[in-house]
């Protein structure tokens, strides 16, 4: 189980990696992914880019259990962002779909895991039944206790931050906070991860070296791991691969 080539980003040397080798005491807490190629991989088998999408499922579910395995407590996912309503009708629709699809067949597993789920993002321009089915899903996880699978939803950075923006000036001219309270930890609590810390580490597969508006608040002193590998592929030694790579980073916020 769990043995793969490792490419070590820092002296390109190869070695193998177990789950036995990760450091039970430097666990990222909180996982973010990027989930990203569902697209190239369906295309590089001739299928359509909805298949990707849907093969991406299965990658939840293998992580889900990675993640519950090795200890992290959040993972939270790029589901679908405040730019990808410019894809095409059919597609989005299909994308629309996939949280019913994915949340009804999958819920007596989750919970089975002790998994809570968790929706972050707007629910202007989504569909009803979309609200409805995530909302459903959050409900009936909500008494778990295990990793919280917190999916990002119509969800984009910048838009967080306007609308953070607005709900504080929207409070300052009501009287509920003067602005000389408004600091980092004030900002922080009107994002929509208030209740979650920053991610520690963030995933991207398949080759892209960007975050696409994705917690660029949060992420500032995130560790970044990217790797070719698109989403469908992506697997339990992946994880690991990157769980490993993390805690071979000195992370320093700054200091010495
Ligand atoms: C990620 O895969 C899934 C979503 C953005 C919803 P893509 O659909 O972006 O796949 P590529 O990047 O086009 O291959
Ligand atoms: C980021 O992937 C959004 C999600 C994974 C949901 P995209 O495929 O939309 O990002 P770009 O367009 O390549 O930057
Ligand atoms: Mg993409």
């Amino acid at each position: 189980m769990f043995k793969g080539l490792f490419q070590n980003t820092k002296n390109n040397s190869t070695k193998i990696v177990n789950i036995e080798d990760l450091n039970p005491f430097n666990i990222p807490k909180h996982v973010a992914i990027i989930m990203d190629g569902n697209g190239r991989w369906a295309k590089g088998k001739g299928l359509p880019r909805i298949a990707g999408h849907r093969a991406g499922m299965e990658a939840i579910k293998r992580v889900a259990k990675a993640a519950n395995k090795v200890g992290v407590e959040i993972v939270t996912l790029f589901a679908f962002s405040t730019e990808n309503w410019k894809r095409p009708e059919n597609e989005v629709n299909f994308l629309m779909g996939l949280p019913q699809e994915f949340l009804l067949k999958e819920i007596d597993e989750l919970n089975e895991q002790n998994v809570q789920v968790k929706i972050m993002g707007f629910d202007e321009n989504l569909p009803e039944h979309t609200i409805k089915a995530v909302r459903e899903a959050e409900r009936r996880t909500e008494k778990n206790t295990g990793l919280i699978l917190n999916f990002a939803l119509n969800y984009g950075s910048r838009h967080e931050i306007v609308h953070a923006t607005k709900s504080i000036v929207h409070d300052v001219l009501e009287g509920k906070i003067t602005e000389q309270q408004i600091d980092e930890r004030l900002l922080g609590q009107y994002l929509l991860t208030k209740n979650y810390p920053d991610p520690d580490l963030l995933i991207r597969t398949s080759g892209e070296l960007r975050l696409s508006n994705f917690l660029l608040w949060q992420m500032a002193y995130t560790e970044l791991y990217f790797t070719s590998a698109f989403w469908p592929e992506f697997n339990e030694q992946h994880f690991i691969e990157a769980i490993y790579d993390y805690q071979q980073r000195g992370r320093r916020f700054g200091a010495i």
